[in-house]
């Protein structure tokens, strides 16, 4: 059945791998034989079994799974890189298996932009050429695919690397122009396979919440791919877990949380506490420090955009912090400095320490100075990034009736 807000759905999907997809290794799957049974006897490998989903327009729609559950087996069946063998993919109406040749090429053109774990960039062109290809290959006029493409990239927030060679970029920003190349056309849907999956944790949260602040703008429907929980319950509207080729839960994350369906889904909930398991560094932010030999007229001006800062000493070692107030009342005396209006008592944390270490520090509402063993400032956090992380987790926590499972 058509389901009239749903974007993308598949119905009853099957997709078995081997040479004869639809024999006794299809008739196994579909009486319920679990993949590794129907591999015993068959031969043949179950990639999606029964596999049923539908993502409303506008959603993140987030299937999560651990390697090999099936996850880009099931992304390829929307844009059809693979052919099902059983069942009925519709995107936005369309019953994609139908599509070939020429018209299913436009159609992914038109509909989807995608973006994978190794995006092939083209390394020696520079990021706009990048971003703007695919209109190239639409014969967009220059003038409309330049100003679609620096959009975009307005989008990721890499205006400024335009004509920078994507060479000369981060990890991180190249994952972002690979981002920006897949919104340059402007789809409907995105389709994201472990897009996130090769960065630094700390870059990836970035990206997921940058990803979070791009569809509150463009509103797509964006299908996710991930093997990490943490990640699909952090950008999902709906997550569905999958194992081996079957989908074993949909729901939004307060449910997967609350109501774990099975002891599978159970257990990777028990992982999940994120205050034990999200580390400093992953929520850091780079200190932005002042010097403490800096002049004070410089220290006064920094001090008029942000209400505190983080000092550090000549080789970078954490000093201290200096708050706008402090610097109001050293102010007035004879010869102020920075070193005179310096508080101590500040929380120092370790980038590999855990939040829910840092409970109490949190609750003194001073920024949490975060520097490594030899003292050296690394990042800051701020007490309300704390808080709300580990917030946000208790309410959903507390909801959790571990009796369910224990
Ligand atoms: N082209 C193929 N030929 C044969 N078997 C395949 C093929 N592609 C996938 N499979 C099998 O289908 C199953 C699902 O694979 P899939 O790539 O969808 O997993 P995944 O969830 O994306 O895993 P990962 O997290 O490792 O990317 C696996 O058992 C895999 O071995
Ligand atoms: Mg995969």
């Amino acid at each position: 059945m058509p389901d009239e807000n749903s974007i993308i759905q598949l119905e009853e999907v099957f997709k078995i791998f081997g040479p004869q997809p639809r024999g006794r290794a299809f008739d196994l799957a579909k009486s319920g034989v679990h993949k590794n049974e129907v591999q015993k006897q068959s031969g043949h490998v179950v990639g999606l079994s029964d596999v049923s989903f539908s993502v409303q327009k506008g959603e993140i729609f987030v299937v999560m799974g651990l390697s090999g559950s099936g996850k880009s087996t099931a992304i390829r069946t929307v844009n059809k890189l693979h052919d099902v063998t059983h069942g009925q993919v519709l995107v936005d109406g369309v019953d994609v298996q139908q599509l070939e040749g020429k018209e299913l090429q436009a159609f992914r053109r038109e509909k989807m932009g995608m973006v994978f774990q190794h995006f092939a960039l083209f390394p020696h062109r520079n990021v706009i050429d990048n971003v703007a290809y695919g209109l190239k290959v639409q014969k967009v006029d220059k003038n409309e695919r330049e100003a679609a493409a620096l959009n975009a990239l307005r989008l990721v927030g890499l205006e400024p690397y335009a004509d920078n060679a994507t060479s000369e970029l981060s990890g991180g920003m190249q994952q972002r122009v690979g981002l920006a190349r897949a919104l340059a056309s402007d789809p409907d849907i995105l389709l994201m396979d472990e897009a996130f999956s090769a960065l630094d944790p700390l870059i990836r949260r970035q990206m997921q919440d940058e990803l979070m602040t791009i569809q509150g703008e463009v509103q797509k429907t964006i299908l996710f791919i991930t093997h990490d929980l943490n990640e699909a319950l952090r950008i999902g509207d709906r997550v569905c877990i999958m194992k081996d080729g079957v989908v074993v839960q949909i729901g939004t994350p307060e449910e997967i949380l609350t109501q774990p369906a099975t002891g599978y889904v159970a257990e990777f909930v028990q992982d999940v506490d994120q205050g034990r398991v999200i580390k400093v560094e992953e929520i850091m932010v780079p200190p932005d420090p002042l010097q403490i030999d800096a002049d004070f007229d410089e220290v006064v001006s920094a001090l008029a955009a942000v209400s505190e800062k983080l000092v550090v000493d000549s080789s970078g070692k954490f000093a201290g912090l200096v708050t706008r107030s402090d610097v109001e009342r050293v102010a007035t005396q004879g010869v102020p400095t920075l070193a005179s209006a310096l508080r101590t008592d500040v929380p120092i944390a370790a980038p590999s320490q855990t939040l829910n270490e840092l409970y109490a520090d949190a609750g003194k509402g001073l920024p949490i100075a975060c520097c490594n063993e030899d003292g050296q400032l690394v990042g800051r956090m701020d007490p309300t990034a704390v808080l709300e992380e580990l917030g946000r987790v208790e309410a959903l926590a507390d909801a959790f009736d571990r009796e369910v499972y224990m």
